[in-house]
């Protein structure tokens, strides 16, 4: 037998939540996971030569997970903020993004996320900035309930019923399903905040950590971080 390529490969478990298009999602033929985080996270394993397996988790047991050893990477649209960074290291950015208010088509009463009101009810994703968001209106007086979804998927159908008033979530993902349901849901007011999105590895897995950022930088320089981003993006 060769001791060819692949030989002693290692294998990293990678884990994502996949309501979050067009970087963490299901493809609807082959019921795969699929995204921008897959193609860029099998395009890196290529590049520096260890395999994945894809794990689909909740995005509030990413963290928990990587921290137990249970999981090697989280690709998950995660913001690589100050306070996450306490618990695990993060990669070089690799998307630039922010919080967006979203309401039901339509609705002339919200044009911004100062006119939430005492007597609504604010959905996020659990674990994720947009519930945290939601959490501190609640906390402030300033909305009746924050609503906190395991999926976006359910959120973004609680919006279209009117179950919720308003979604806080990422724009890039608020635009997705946008697209995907056209005309039942609008984006309304400014970016809220700035987020960068980055892979996270477990507190002081440097060789993990080199490797996704080499490997990161090679696709930039090869014209493939590119083309992944054109295949989601445009
Ligand atoms: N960017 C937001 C955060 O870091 C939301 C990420 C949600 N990702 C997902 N795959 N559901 O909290």
């Amino acid at each position: 037998e060769p001791a060819a390529e692949g030989g002693d490969a290692p294998t990293y478990k990678v884990a994502m939540e996949p309501t979050f298009p067009p970087f963490d999602t299901i493809d609807e033929e082959t019921q795969e996971l699929a995204g921008f985080d897959v193609d860029m996270m099998n395009a890196i394993a290529e590049d520096q030569g260890f395999k994945l397996e894809w794990v689909n988790m909740g995005f509030d047991g990413l963290i928990p997970a990587l921290e137990a050893g249970n999981i090697d990477i989280i690709a998950s649209g995660m913001n690589a903020s100050e306070e996450r960074r306490e618990k695990v290291d993060f990669s070089t950015t690799y998307y630039d993004s922010g919080l967006v208010v979203a309401i039901k088509a339509g609705n002339t009463e919200i044009k911004s996320i100062d006119d939430l009101t005492k007597d609504m009810k604010v959905g996020g994703q659990i674990g994720t900035t947009g519930a945290d968001l939601a959490t501190e209106l609640f906390e402030a007086g300033k909305i009746s309930e924050a609503k906190i979804y395991n999926g976006l998927d359910v959120a973004v159908m609680d919006l279209q019923n009117g179950t919720i008033a308003a979604l806080i979530n990422d724009l890039p993902v608020t635009k997705a399903y946008m697209d995907s349901k056209p005309g039942t849901i609008e984006i309304v007011g400014d970016v809220l905040n700035a987020e960068s999105y980055g892979y996270a590895v477990k507190k002081g897995n440097q060789e993990l950590l080199d490797k996704i950022n080499a490997g990161m930088q090679n696709l930039k320089d090869n014209g493939k971080f590119d083309e992944i981003y054109a295949k989601w993006f445009e």
